[in-house]
């Protein structure tokens, strides 16, 4: 009797959850299907940037390592690695790095989720093959690749309970952790990613509407702009920015939502050397 009935309690959970984070149009339910308990915790996922003093097993990690690169690759071409930070002095560094994000010191462990494409071109040297990809190719799929292990890393480690924030601030100084962490041509550093346990459970954050962000058969943006304004209504309600940014340049808005902070984040300039970067790795971009 009591595991159904825990059961129950779970999948009551799991659709509140949905539509607290999506709102209305939420799914209500999985077509039948039972959902497994690791979609509650999915469900209510946030990022943590609080963590507990105590370092996690050495093994843990290794097994989110594995994990995380069980997930699918394209082509099989495994074209992603994960950088473990350990060494004290290198760790320094890249906290000094990272200053402007005053967490970071505090997380136990930092990982580095790399594009790897080097690899690839070794194997073509090895085995006496053109590698007849040399394009914009070449860099998108080891970023995907390694964008998939980190989704995979992380939703291993929240399963267990493990509290994770990614990190792509890292590549405001992409040229320097490169040098720092000895990474050489045709590898590059996706996003790092902060970890351990945490002080607490992390936000649940609203989302789009699906409605908006789901789309069927044909790409579709009717009503986009009503959506997300009451999509910034919706949040605001539930939790409203506490601050504002950039008030010296663009004052201080009467209504402050999601839409408006997102268009003053990237109404500033933004790793406008990355591409040269990447370029200076050794990939072509065309
Ligand atoms: C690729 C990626 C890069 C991110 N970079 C940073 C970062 O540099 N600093 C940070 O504090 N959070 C970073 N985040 C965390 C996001 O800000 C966070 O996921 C987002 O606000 C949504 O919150 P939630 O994951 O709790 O729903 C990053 C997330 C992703 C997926």
């Amino acid at each position: 009797m009591r595991l159904p009935a825990l059961r129950k309690h779970i999948m009551i959970n799991i659709w509140a959850t949905l539509r607290a984070r999506f709102g209305d149009a939420a799914p209500t339910d999985a077509g039948g299907v039972s959902p497994p308990d690791a979609w509650e915790r999915m469900a209510k996922r946030g990022v943590v940037r609080r963590f507990r003093d105590d370092p996690l097993p050495g093994a843990l990690i290794d097994t989110l390592c594995a994990l995380a690169l069980s997930s699918p690759t394209k082509s099989d071409l495994q074209q992603r690695d994960i950088l473990i930070v350990e060494d004290t002095a290198i760790r320094a560094r890249i906290n000094e790095l990272l200053a402007d994000q005053d967490w970071i010191p505090t997380a136990p462990h930092f990982l580095v989720f790399l594009g790897n494409n080097r690899r690839q071109r070794q194997v073509h040297e090895w085995r006496e093959k053109p590698f007849a990809n040399d394009h914009l190719d070449a860099f998108f799929n080891a970023s995907v690749d390694a964008g998939i292990a980190l989704g995979a890393f992380i939703a291993a480690a929240e399963a267990a309970g493990v509290g994770c924030c990614p990190v792509s601030v890292i590549r405001d100084h992409a040229a320097e952790v490169s040098t720092l962490l000895g990474l050489p041509d045709h590898i590059f550093p996706v996003c790092g990613l902060g970890l351990g346990w945490p002080q607490r459970d992390g936000w649940t954050s609203l989302r789009l509407p699906l409605t908006h962000t789901v789309h069927r058969d044909r790409f579709n943006e009717a009503g986009l702009r009503d959506a997300v304004d009451a999509y910034d209504q919706r949040r605001h309600g539930v939790a409203p920015y506490r601050t504002q940014r950039d008030v010296d340049r663009f004052g201080t808005a009467g209504f402050y939502g999601w839409s408006e902070d997102k268009a003053r984040q990237y109404a500033e300039p933004q790793r406008t050397d990355w591409g040269a970067f990447v370029k200076r790795k050794g990939f072509k971009l065309e």
